[in-house]
């Protein structure tokens, strides 16, 4: 008989995501006059700009023509979008990033699990906790954990637990790491990382030849200017960085599928023999060969979010979330709540009320306020007794949110 991976079998029961969706859905089914607004997982609900879709419009006319039509694309994106963004994201800000160093791609969430299709299985993996569970799920299945712990942790990871108590900034590993998954704006806490702090880990990572893979899904809610947008503000992170952007949660993709990873020609990995390797070649000739690129049309659209007319309506949709967060914060905050993040992030992470566990908070607020978010336990041993509060929603739906969660828990 043919044989599993079996490494699948030490994950949690289900991913948070679909979990938290399974107990909405049996909730729903038995209290079908109740009104559920949902605040859990960070997907958009405001349309797509329209500069995105009058491009993908006339991308599906170009599919109509013969002499427009496009069949398969490269499998690294094509060159106009990869130009766009290295100019706009990276170049204007000073960073050193070329068009060649940006590989298209239909998430962040895959690429960053993909990813570690290129390294070695002995590495040792930190992670801060609480984290976005795609970074620690991918390495169980990988084989690169040991089992979970009673806490939720899986042993031989590095968890650095970051709390109202640090700031909810992780300090630097005692131990020697290799790859380094960072957030930042961060999901779930919507903390912060300054140039100085990064730093900190870019100095780390060179100075004991680790990676960092850097997440900046939500760099475009950054309002505070002194903040980094991307690792490649940082001095040497070229040569220790890899970086996963995505057009989800800024121009509205979530549905759409596009994103990209940025692997400089720079950064190098030891093979067996000791010899090093550009990790540039290795996911060049991952993506050729597992992947066949994004599709022309949705291409078209991400392209759009770099005109005059797509900035501006991006501006305009990450500050309509961002005046969510604002209210969510103010209302929270006047109840009684102790709450972070929110300000140059989508999520708000508050400190569960009544001693609450995280999950006795989630089945309270569902069942009596009718309102679903994400249990800071989900993400993360150190996430408990926190919760998380998405901003993506309508206007109406978070003052209606933040009404029945005042009313409901006011101290
Ligand atoms: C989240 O809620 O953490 C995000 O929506 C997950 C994701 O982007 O995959």
């Amino acid at each position: 008989m043919a044989t599993i991976n079996d490494n699948y079998l030490k994950l949690k029961a289900g991913y948070l995501f679909p979990e938290i969706a399974r107990r909405v859905n049996a909730f729903a089914e038995a209290n079908p006059e109740a009104q559920i607004i949902k605040l859990g997982i960070g997907d958009v609900t405001e349309p797509l700009p329209e500069a995105c879709r009058t491009a993908m419009i006339q991308a599906v006319a170009d599919m109509g023509d013969r002499q427009t039509f496009k069949g398969y694309g490269p499998e690294q994106g094509y060159p106009w979008l990869r130009e766009k963004i290295a100019a706009h994201d990276f170049q204007a800000r000073g960073c050193e990033v070329d068009a060649s160093e940006i590989f298209i791609s239909d998430g962040s969430k895959c690429d960053t699990g993909n990813i570690l299709d290129i390294f070695g299985n002995n590495n040792t993996i930190a992670v801060i906790d609480p984290v976005y569970p795609v970074y620690v799920d991918t390495n169980v299945m990988a084989g690169h954990t040991g089992p979970i712990k009673e806490n939720g942790e899986y042993e031989g990871l590095v968890y650095l637990p970051i709390t109202a108590e640090n700031d909810f900034t992780a300090a630097l590993p005692t131990q020697k790491v290799d790859l380094i998954y960072l957030c930042f704006p961060n999901n779930p806490t919507g903390a912060v990382a300054s140039k100085a702090y990064l730093q900190t880990w870019v100095d780390y990572a060179r100075a004991n030849g680790s990676i960092l893979l850097f997440d900046a899904a939500y760099e475009a809610f950054i309002t505070d200017p002194s903040l980094p947008h991307s690792i490649y503000e940082i001095e040497g992170a070229r040569e220790c960085a890899i970086e996963f952007r995505s057009f989800s949660k800024n121009a509205g993709f979530t549905g759409t599928r596009c994103a990209f990873t940025v692997v400089p020609k720079s950064l190098t990995a030891q093979a067996a023999d000791g010899t090093e390797i550009a990790l540039w070649q290795l996911w060049n000739r991952r993506q050729s060969t597992k992947f066949n690129g994004v599709s022309y049309i949705v291409q078209r659209g991400a392209e759009a979010v770099y005109s005059e007319s797509g900035q501006a309506q991006v501006k305009g949709l990450v500050n309509f979330y961002l005046e969510n967060a604002h209210i969510i914060r103010e209302q929270l905050t006047a109840a009684g709540f102790a709450v972070y993040g929110g300000v140059n992030a989508p999520y708000i992470w508050l400190k569960t009320p009544q001693g609450l566990s995280s999950w006795d908070f989630f089945d309270q607020l569902l069942q009596t306020c009718h309102v679903v978010g994400t249990p800071g336990s989900g993400f993360g041993a150190a996430g408990e007794g926190y919760f998380r509060i998405s901003a993506f929603n309508s206007r109406e739906n978070v003052v209606a949110a933040m009404q029945r969660i005042t009313e409901k828990f006011r101290t």
